[in-house]
């Protein structure tokens, strides 16, 4: 069955202009994009977005970061989407993320790490609604899905 995840290029990722190469690996894996807006997130928003985190160490800092500047917002979807672009992100800081995934390629901070992603599918339909209404999310076929994800069974 095909799920969705919220995708966010975070403001270090618009402002480094990685845009291009971001969506070109979601692309290149072969998964569908069903929503995107770019926005400048308001504090409010910021706080709702990260309201697992709250009371932690770091949630007023991820909270200004993430309001500093725009984003581009995302809904991708796929069977397994959530797992699949949590590996294409790598791990939380690309000081130690794997070459390859899109933060040990594109950055080495231990503070700013260019992308969010969905952890689980009750997170991702928390925050989806955070930022799309049902009407803006387009269902949609690829031409090629047949060949994306063909399969033996
Ligand atoms: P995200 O939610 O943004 O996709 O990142 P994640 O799952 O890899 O990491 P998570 O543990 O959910 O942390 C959320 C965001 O908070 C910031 N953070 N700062 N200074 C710190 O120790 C620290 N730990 C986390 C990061 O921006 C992280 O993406
Ligand atoms: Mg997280």
């Amino acid at each position: 069955m095909q799920e969705r995840t919220l995708i966010l290029i975070k403001p270090d990722g618009v402002q480094r202009h990685k845009i291009g190469f971001i969506i070109s690996r979601f692309e290149d894996k072969g998964l569908k994009l069903v929503a995107a807006k770019l926005m400048q997130i308001p504090e409010a928003l910021a706080r709702k977005h990260y309201a697992a985190h709250e009371g932690k160490p770091f949630f007023e800092g991820v909270v200004k970061y993430l309001a500093s500047s725009p984003c581009l917002v995302m809904v991708w979807q796929a069977e397994g989407v959530i797992q699949m672009a949590r590996k294409l992100m790598g791990a939380t800081f690309g000081f130690d993320a794997e070459p390859g995934s899109i933060r040990g390629d594109f950055g080495c901070s231990r503070g700013y790490n260019l992308i969010h992603g969905s952890d689980s599918p009750e997170s991702a339909e928390y925050e989806i609604g955070l930022y799309f209404k049902p009407e803006e999310i387009v269902d949609y076929s690829l031409a090629d899905e047949g060949w994306l994800y063909g399969r033996n069974d």
